[in-house]
């Protein structure tokens, strides 16, 4: 059984206590996650210490890895680990601020991420929190009039506009080529459906969808912003306080994620693990 501690008044976050992810973890106990993240959306593990190996094994008992289009800031050895860390590590391209903007990881792919594990090594003392946004919430909030002009629309997700904008004073290089073939720009339904529990969720974010198929421009970034403006309101949205050792486990499906500032004089230095998804429905 899984000792759950709820971190939100709703269902949405809540921390998994009396688990040690160094250690591998008995077939039971991964179901009982899979049921939980269905359930929450966003699982946190404090007090955790884990190597690499230890990291990418907990993480494969929920899928295979994905390996990021953008390499500088993976791991030399560890392709599967994206490095958010503010002094490089092991030659990675310092990252002060990734995901500064409201994004679900990867969304511009046929098949976006299931989940993301995200794990903190350094943190400064205070600043530096990950917002999360509840999707199913959101969804469930909406007017009956605007769940009726969401069904059956769809999206088209990007990343080479927004990889263009994130340009440190024109610090980060392009895309190449080979990596624009990797990432065209793809359409994904705007409610978004679990397969394993019907759940309806918004699945639209600021970082990365574009416009919606269909519609003209205007109108289109008219209703993007409203629902981009409904899906960030406070009732929706949960801040985590990193410490070190937490490790948190979001559903991509179901939340959208936004890194926060802090005072870069300080060591920040996480490391993410990317789960592979479906084709969303
Ligand atoms: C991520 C991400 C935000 C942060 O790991 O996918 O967006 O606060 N991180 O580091
Ligand atoms: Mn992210």
């Amino acid at each position: 059984m899984l000792s759950l501690k709820p971190m939100t008044t709703t269902k949405f976050v809540t921390e998994v206590e009396d688990i040690d992810l160094s250690q591998p973890i008995d077939a039971v106990t991964i179901k009982d996650l899979r049921d939980a993240i269905n359930r929450h959306s966003i699982l946190v593990f404090r007090g955790q210490s884990i190597d690499n190996d230890q990291h990418l094994a907990f993480s494969r008992n929920f899928g295979d890895l994905e390996i990021h289009t953008v390499k500088q800031y993976l791991l030399p050895d560890y392709p599967e680990i994206i490095a958010l860390a503010n002094r490089g590590e092991n030659g990675t391209t310092p990252i002060d601020n990734g995901g500064a903007y409201w994004h679900s990881d990867i969304s511009y792919k046929a098949k976006p991420p299931m989940g993301s594990l995200l794990y903190s090594l350094e943190v400064p003392p205070e600043g530096g929190d990950t917002l999360y946004t509840d999707m199913y919430a959101a969804y469930d909030a909406l007017s009956e009039e605007m769940k009726g002009t969401l069904e059956g629309l769809r999206a088209v997700h990007g990343y080479a506009a927004r990889f263009a904008k994130m340009g440190e004073g024109g610090k980060r290089p392009q895309l190449s080529a080979a990596q624009l073939a990797e990432v065209p720009e793809v359409s994904h339904p705007i409610v978004r459906t679990n397969p394993e529990t019907g759940r309806k969720a918004l699945y639209v974010n600021e970082g990365f969808t574009l416009s919606i198929v269909g519609m003209a421009m205007d109108e289109s970034r008219d209703l993007l912003d409203r629902l981009t403006a409904h899906t960030m309101e406070p009732r929706f949205v949960y801040a985590h306080k990193w410490r070190v050792g937490d490790l948190v486990f979001w559903d991509n499906r179901a939340t959208m994620h936004c890194a926060t500032a802090y005072d870069t004089q300080y060591a920040r230095t996480m490391h993410r693990t990317t789960i592979q998804g479906d084709v969303p429905i």
